[in-house]
């Protein structure tokens, strides 16, 4: 498998066009305060850009970031301008073709930004021990259209978990499916390079996820993928696709549920680019100033990690009050017994 996607990015592919739908690329607005960003970045590394959404979460100055699939290196240059002269982005590839391009940009943009803060290396997602890499060595890992097309997620999901800090956080778009997909899609080289066949069904990745320890996956944005191609629409079905942005805390205390302990949250506005409102996920706009009810997995995703001194925290742990409601569980029990049903059973 790893062979067939080299040779679909490094040998067919040469430019973001030849893409065959609409999957691994992003077709959706930039935020107003990307666009200067992105005007920085080489025309010959944004003409190459497979990417499927926008891996850009806020609060990065002087993080060390991980792109996991980097390609030719677009979101690096974005990120480090994002992270700043005290950061560092590392971009992985295993295709020597996409890395090349990546490498052949290095020296400009460090001219350009004022700082050499970017490398790139060779080396498989799965696999990033080979490397070298060292347990919790990153604050954020970010990764774009790519963890689809690993024949092992698993080993994806366990090294990222391994490299981030605690309190870090796995911020990743990539394509979903609807459903299982028949395995026989996976054999074909089209539809796997292009994002499709290998996509997992998903509420599989988020049991995946959460087996690996990212209890609480949090989804921040979605888009429907359109499949132009009659003759690929016609291998796939009725299967539906979706481009989707995750981001997967790594904190110890997470819990299965969104439970209520009572605590809130106020939003200070300090965050660089969110001056009115900070938006954690696609179910929590949080505005600046208003005292925000959250469940206790909220909490902590704001309040051990990089965004602690950011807000204000209201309440504690020591007291439950059940389920959060509107968090997708609810009190699985009928409130009110029948009529004649005796009060209790002793
Ligand atoms: C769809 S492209 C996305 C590239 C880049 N993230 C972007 O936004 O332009 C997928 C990239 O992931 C890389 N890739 C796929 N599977 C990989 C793996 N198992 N290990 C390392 N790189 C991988 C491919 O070589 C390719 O460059």
């Amino acid at each position: 498998m790893h062979e067939s996607v080299q040779h679909y990015y490094g040998k067919l592919l040469q430019k973001t066009s030849d893409l065959k739908t609409s999957a691994c690329c992003d077709p959706t607005s930039l935020p107003a305060w990307l666009k200067p960003l992105l005007a920085r970045v080489s025309p010959e590394v944004l003409a190459r850009y497979y990417g499927c959404g926008l891996v850009a979460p806020l609060l990065l100055d002087g993080c060390r970031v991980l792109d996991l699939g980097c390609g030719t290196g677009r979101d690096c240059y974005v990120l480090a301008q994002l992270v700043g002269a005290q950061g560092q982005v590392l971009g992985v590839d295993m295709t020597a073709e996409q890395l090349a391009v990546a490498k052949a940009h290095l020296d400009e943009h460090a001219e350009r930004f004022g700082y050499a803060n970017v490398a790139f290396r060779q080396g498989y997602i799965e696999d990033l021990a080979a490397l070298g890499l060292a347990d919790a060595s990153f604050d954020v890992i970010v990764s774009n259209c790519v963890i689809n097309l690993s024949p092992d997620k698993d080993s994806v999901l366990r090294e990222a978990y391994r490299l981030l800090k605690p309190g870090g956080e796995l911020y990743f778009s990539d394509v979903y499916a609807d459903r299982r997909l028949d395995p026989a899609l996976r054999e074909d080289e089209v539809l796997y390079g292009e994002c499709l066949g290998g996509a997992l069904y998903w509420n599989d990745f988020e049991h995946l996820a959460r087996r690996h320890g990212f209890a609480d996956p949090r989804l921040v944005e979605d888009r429907p993928l359109s499949i132009d191609d009659p003759q690929l629409a016609d291998k796939l079905g009725e299967a539906r696709f979706f481009s989707a942005t995750y981001r997967l805390f790594k904190l110890d205390g997470l819990e299965p549920a969104c439970e209520d302990y009572g605590q809130a949250v106020i939003y200070r506005g300090s965050i660089p680019g969110a001056a009115s409102a900070f938006v954690l996920d696609k179910h929590h706009h949080i505005e600046t100033g208003r005292v925000f009810p959250v469940c206790g997995n909220t909490w902590r995703m704001l309040k051990d990690s990089r965004f602690a001194e950011h807000f204000v925290f209201i309440g504690d742990f020591s007291r439950h009050f059940g389920i959060f409601q509107g968090c997708g569980k609810a009190l699985p029990f009928d409130q009110r017994s029948a009529p004649g049903t005796p009060a209790s059973c002793c």
